[in-house]
């Protein structure tokens, strides 16, 4: 459990400073900003550290440059979760499975959500399948977790702003390593 938390910590430390694929923010600033907006909207540590961590599974595969602009789809939300589940638990890991769906969901319900996207996330949108149906959000609607990918999803795209970093790196990388291990103990304490 240490040694896959070193590793998640190492992943922020050495590809942090990457640029969020399409964004004028880095992968650590986003995933700081949205932690920290989870923080502030007075989350559960699991719904913050699921925040901090959605898209780690672009870091875990280490893509090159922005795979929408190739037509490419990381599926980095998947790979994230299954990351993710053993060490932090279903209240981590299914936030950051759906958080995507999450995205194609309020574009479906959403008009004015859709009109607010990133130009990235209008371009990954297209490659996820595109806007959810009315059968398709029903279903969604009742995944167990859907209230927090939701959540989740609006702090993702508040999340990208380039100049919001109050923290230095250091003190995020800190206080990561901090949640992960608050986390890890409720989750080892359930099994
Ligand atoms: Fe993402
Ligand atoms: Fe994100």
């Amino acid at each position: 459990m240490q040694k896959m938390m070193n590793t998640l910590l190492a992943l922020y430390e050495q590809g942090g400073d990457q640029v969020y694929a399409g964004e004028s923010v880095t992968q650590l600033m986003h995933a700081w900003q949205c932690g920290r907006l989870a923080e502030k909207s007075g989350a559960s540590a699991a719904l913050q550290l699921a925040s901090w961590l959605h898209d780690v599974g672009h870091l875990w595969v280490n893509l090159e440059g922005t795979p929408t602009l190739r037509g490419q789809d990381d599926v980095h939300e998947s790979i994230g979760a299954q990351v993710l589940l053993p060490v932090f638990g279903l209240a981590v890991s299914e936030p950051v499975r759906l958080h995507v769906q999450a995205k194609r969901y309020l574009v479906g319900t959403r008009e004015i959500y859709a009109s607010k996207l990133s130009p990235d996330s209008v371009r990954s949108l297209r490659l996820q399948g595109g806007p959810m149906g009315p059968q398709e959000c029903a279903a969604f609607e009742s995944e167990p977790f859907f209230a927090d990918a939701v959540k989740l999803r609006v702090w993702d795209d508040l999340g990208k702003k380039s100049a919001w970093f109050e923290d230095t790196r250091h003190d995020a990388l800190d206080h990561l390593m901090q949640l992960m291990h608050r986390v890890a103990q409720v989750h080892v304490t359930q099994i």
